[in-house]
């Protein structure tokens, strides 16, 4: 066998998500895997479940139960739902992710769980009646959808969410469909960047930021980050740094049209569930929670829920000190 030189960086710890090779390979470095995550932080290449134990509590799968996950991710969620509802239950796993999908595939086969207990499917959870149809199925007893990106695209500079790495700006979820972040940029005016930033990250400095950056061309993530920064050069450093994470978060939206399917989604959920089955989704911030919180209510008034969450369920101190990117986690729950 060809013998293969050890990645070297400086220091004592890989800073460069390539140079992670231990952490991308977690079967032969557990070691390196507990060590990351003791320390509170995400492997690269992976993605920490977030409010497992909460999730489980609301939707209650029991053994048999056919399940949906709408937003497999890494497959941690899954992996614990398909426990759950094992010997004879069933989950179907959807993501639009091309490239994570079939690595995730790979983990839950290798775990076990073979065709009669999951099906997995390349789809847009907005097309969640179709993708059931496909399986033989109009409703499921429990479906789950934790929203937005996982760390595996957030983290890898590659897909062009980072922004500490440098990157194509890119932020498509699945690469193979609509446009770049890049490109979108270049073509957007200053009135609807500014409006955009407003409505989906609630961005205080909207219009001088989306003076710098509409109709311009970055090719990279840093060039992107650098610009934000020069157009706020009288804001405090702190404040200017929430203000980057604010309006990749806003761009990201656009351009995997999230808002549009989740309100999709909520739409058809009341039908995709059987009676007294059991909804749960995860979101991270407010324009996500303020859609679901209105849907729930509305679809329960007019008698499609029999119960919904009267609160948001947060994680625990325990699991914000553990996994800080659980912290911005809101769940809620409906019963139809
Ligand atoms: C936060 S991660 C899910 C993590 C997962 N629960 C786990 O335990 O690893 C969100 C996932 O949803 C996927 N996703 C986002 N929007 C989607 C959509 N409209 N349809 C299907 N999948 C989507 C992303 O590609 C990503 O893999």
């Amino acid at each position: 066998m060809e013998h293969r030189r050890r990645p070297r960086y400086p220091g004592k710890n890989p800073r460069r998500f390539e140079d992670k090779y231990k952490e991308l390979d977690p079967t032969h470095h557990p070691e390196t895997m507990a060590k990351v995550l003791a320390a509170g932080k995400t492997p690269a290449g992976s993605h920490v479940p977030i409010m497992v134990a909460e999730t489980l509590e609301v939707l209650r799968p029991r053994p048999g139960d056919f399940a949906v996950d709408c937003t497999l991710g890494y497959g941690g969620h899954a992996q614990a739902i398909l426990e759950k509802i094992a010997p004879d239950g069933h989950l179907l796993a959807l993501d639009i992710d091309p490239l994570e999908l079939p690595r995730a595939e790979q983990r839950l086969r290798e775990a076990g769980h073979n065709s009669g207990q999951l099906t997995l499917a390349k789809s847009n959870f907005a097309g969640l009646p179709a993708a059931l149809a496909r399986c033989g199925h109009r409703g499921a007893d429990l479906i789950l959808a934790d929203l937005g990106a996982s760390s595996m695209q957030l983290d890898n500079p590659d897909r062009g969410f980072s922004l500490k790495n440098e990157g194509p700006l890119d932020m498509r979820m699945n690469p193979s469909r609509g446009i770049s972040a890049a490109h979108w940029l270049s073509k957007v005016s200053p009135q609807k960047l500014t409006s955009l930033l407003l409505a989906n990250s609630d961005e205080p400095h909207a219009a001088p930021i989306a003076h710098h950056l509409a109709g311009r061309n970055f090719a990279t993530t840093m060039e992107l980050t650098a610009a934000i920064r020069r157009a706020l050069p009288a804001t405090a450093e702190e404040e200017r740094e929430l203000s980057v994470r604010r309006v990749f978060q806003a761009i990201r939206i656009e351009i995997n049209e999230e808002f549009t399917a989740l309100d999709t989604l909520l739409r058809v959920l009341p039908q995709c569930l059987n009676p007294g089955g059991r909804i749960a989704i995860l979101s991270f911030h407010s324009g996500e929670d303020r859609r679901i919180k209105k849907a729930f209510q509305t679809a329960q008034h007019e008698g499609l829920y029999r119960e919904i969450a009267r609160r948001v369920i947060r994680a625990s101190p325990e699991e914000r000190h553990d996994n800080p990117r659980s912290t911005s986690a809101k769940l809620r729950w409906a019963i139809r």
